[in-house]
């Protein structure tokens, strides 16, 4: 997969691609990544790529010719080999990713991902990408820590990536685990503080392992996030 990262600051993303599955996904080749640094594609003595907003009112704006050339150049700089780049804006106004957008987006050759700054993009800017996403209802500053989460929940799905797949495929939201929130795990000590394991996953059953791990999965669903049960019940018709 090739990505390309649009920011006003790329120095931030350098340390998080050399570390830990990040390091391994891109040193193995499995994912370029471009950093196109917004600033050359910004104008005058400072090279501004933000200016008041019309209308009046605090904070600025970030200008949608500086962006959409910084995008533009991205784009190109993963080859023009006539694959289009996938063109994200982070946003806090973009529609929620979820797991489902992580699987789906893994799926694409090339993603160019453009971070915001400031009090976000000329709404013109919203014309030149294929989708807008949000990390959730709330509002940081920039979005780099954004598309470093979203990119690291795309890349560890990539093949190769992970070193044993089936902690991929069996982890909460995945089609494995019906969409719900996996079950609990444990490690030793068999007790600690007065807790202990639960007898089950000591007696080396697989077929109640198995159980239990379904009931606990189902269970702790309903009790955080009971929507997933209502998706998960929607797939299963639709499937039938
Ligand atoms: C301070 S925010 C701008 C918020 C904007 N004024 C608003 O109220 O919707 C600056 C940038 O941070 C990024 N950002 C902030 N919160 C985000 C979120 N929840 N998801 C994705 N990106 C976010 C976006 O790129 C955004 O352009």
């Amino acid at each position: 997969m090739q990505v390309g990262i649009v920011t006003l600051f790329p120095e931030l993303f350098t340390q998080f691609f050399k570390t830990s599955l990040m390091g391994r996904a891109t040193e193995s080749g499995v994912v370029h990544i471009h950093y196109e640094d917004l600033r050359p594609h910004g104008l005058g003595k400072h090279r501004s790529v933000d200016d008041t907003p019309y209308g009046g009112g605090s904070g600025m704006v970030m200008r949608a010719d500086c962006v959409v050339a910084a995008m533009d150049a991205a784009a190109t700089a993963l080859g023009e080999d006539g694959v289009p780049a996938h063109r994200i804006l982070l946003t806090p106004q973009g529609r929620r990713f979820t797991q489902v957008d992580a699987r789906r987006l893994a799926e694409k050759p090339k993603l160019v991902l453009t971070c915001g700054r400031y009090e976000g993009f000329d709404e013109r800017v919203r014309s030149f990408v294929d989708e807008e996403l949000s990390l959730g209802d709330f509002v940081v500053t920039g979005g780099e820590v954004p598309a470093m989460c979203l990119l690291e929940a795309v890349i560890r799905l990539l093949p190769g990536v992970l070193g044993n797949g089936d902690s991929a495929r069996e982890e909460s939201f995945s089609e494995e685990c019906g969409g719900l929130l996996e079950y609990p795990h444990y490690t030793r000590p068999v007790s600690f503080r007065g807790m202990d394991v639960p007898e089950v996953l000591r007696n080396g059953d697989h077929a109640k392992i198995k159980r239990w791990r379904e009931e606990q999965a189902h269970a702790r669903s309903a009790a955080r996030r009971p929507e997933l049960l209502v998706e998960s019940r929607g797939r299963t018709k639709d499937q039938s």
